[in-house]
């Protein structure tokens, strides 16, 4: 069964499973993980669902839009490996994926 791995603020790894029809963000809201917010559901306008990419598995995830880009413009804990977690599809091609919830803003 493919998974990948939520890192949460307190440096806990989750192993989750991954289900093709949910978004990175969606797994690990319905993992019962509180501290992602994602307050707009998905719909790209909160950026509160802020992760970062273990640069290892960036090139296999879809590219950043103009709009996931604007959000995360609104962070003070931008970095390289910033994403949204609500535009990340999940699929097995992500087996072994690692991401870690960006501090609050
Ligand atoms: S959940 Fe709001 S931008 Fe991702």
């Amino acid at each position: 069964m493919a998974q990948f791995v939520v890192t949460t603020r307190d440096g806990t790894p989750h192993r989750l499973e991954i289900r093709d029809d949910r978004t990175v963000m969606e797994a690990i809201r319905d993992a019962g993980i509180d501290e992602l917010l994602a307050l707009c559901g998905g719909c790209c306008s909160c950026a509160t669902c802020h992760v970062y990419v273990d640069p290892a598995h960036a090139d296999r995830l879809p590219p950043m839009t103009d709009d996931e880009s604007d959000l995360l413009d609104s962070s003070d804990h931008r970095t390289a490996q910033s994403r949204l977690s609500c535009q990340l599809p999940l699929g097995a091609a992500l087996d072994g994926l690692s991401v870690r919830i960006a501090p609050e803003d």
